[in-house]
């Protein structure tokens, strides 16, 4: 049995952390055995709000490739490739683009939102409003079954649904209607208690030695209501404890809940224990990390076959997309 297809895409924001390691890529890793998968670094997409600095763009794609392999994206399970590098992509888009209704652009959430919430960039562009077009077209031009997102993203994925229905209304069946595969997020704060984000310099990254871990372990908010070493602490609001239940191991996790209630275990203490069980789970991705920046030749061999793979669908696609709408 042919496997079903998957696809879908990371804007280059630089070296990853731990929210976006546990925000898709933990996912990414998973589905690779199972389906035939097609990511892509969505470089065109950063544009989209960031492009009035460029700068780093170049350094975080390469960036970005580094941590996928480094993680456990593998070039025999997975195509991966740069968005910018197959224009099939942009074809699609224009196209997509005479078919997709304003008001469908308008009405997407995701869109006021961000519009509203980002204030030191001006998001009133073209091209910020028809990123779901250009998302609808990156995800149809492989005929993907599933799309897999955080939910912050799931009216794109509805809207390339209902582009593709109307594609195929106008001009016969050619796009399945793909499938959101929406991740289970745990939730991991920043060292400051806000949503990790490079821009809030409260991330814990892939690539942090065992001493940057410590360092920014030992800096973390815990239970605000735990003032001295002899208050009883609640560990389901410490975002120390979130993270022991992901790096830790069963009976640490539960000691750590109990003795953290019953106020036997202080928080230099329990974060040391974390500290340490995280840095061991980052080990063995730093130490790729660091064998891939030293084969770089390995990375764009890699890069380059999935880029040939990607390509060679796409053209296909546009071959059928161009005599479908009489081009
Ligand atoms: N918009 C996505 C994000 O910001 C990235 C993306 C671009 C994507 N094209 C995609 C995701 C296609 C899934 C499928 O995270
Ligand atoms: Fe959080 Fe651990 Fe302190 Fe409890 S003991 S408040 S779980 S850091």
């Amino acid at each position: 049995m042919t496997k079903k297809r998957i696809v879908s895409g990371m804007r280059p924001t630089g070296r990853l952390h731990l929210g976006n390691l546990f925000g898709a890529l933990a996912n990414w890793k998973n589905l690779q055995d199972d389906y035939d998968c097609f990511f892509f670094v969505a470089d065109w997409h950063a544009l989209t709000s960031d492009y009035a600095d460029t700068k780093d763009l170049r350094a975080y794609v390469k960036e970005m490739l580094i941590d996928w392999l480094s993680v456990g994206l593998s070039r025999d399970k997975a195509t991966m490739f740069i968005q910018s590098h197959v224009k099939e992509h942009a074809e699609l888009f224009v196209l997509l683009s005479t078919i997709s209704p304003l008001p469908w652009l308008e009405r997407n959430p995701t869109y006021k939102e961000q519009k509203a919430q980002i204030a030191n960039r001006d998001l009133s562009t073209y091209g910020f409003l028809g990123y779901p077009v250009l998302q609808a077209a990156d995800i149809i031009i492989y005929k993907a079954d599933r799309v897999p997102v955080g939910i912050d993203q799931l009216p794109h994925v509805e809207l390339t649904r209902e582009i593709a229905r109307r594609f195929n209304h106008f001009y016969g069946s050619l796009f399945p209607i793909p499938d959101p595969i929406l991740t289970n997020i745990p939730k991991l704060l920043g060292i400051d208690g806000r949503k990790m984000s490079k821009s809030y310099n409260n991330a814990l990254y892939l690539s942090d030695k065992p001493a940057d871990i410590a360092s920014k372990v030992s800096q973390m908010v815990t239970d605000p209501q735990r003032a001295r070493r002899k208050d009883p602490g609640d560990p389901n609001v410490c975002n120390v404890f979130a993270f022991h239940k992901l790096f830790s191991k069963a009976e640490t996790i539960q000691r750590v809940d109990a003795e953290c209630r019953a106020a036997e275990i202080g928080c230099v203490e329990c974060k040391k224990i974390m500290a340490e069980r995280l840095a061991a789970f980052l080990a063995p991705i730093r130490e790729k990390r660091e064998y891939y920046e030293n084969h770089q030749e390995e990375v764009a061999d890699i890069l380059r076959e999935g880029t040939e793979k990607a390509r060679a669908v796409a053209r296909e696609t546009m071959e059928e997309v161009r005599s479908a709408m009489k081009i």
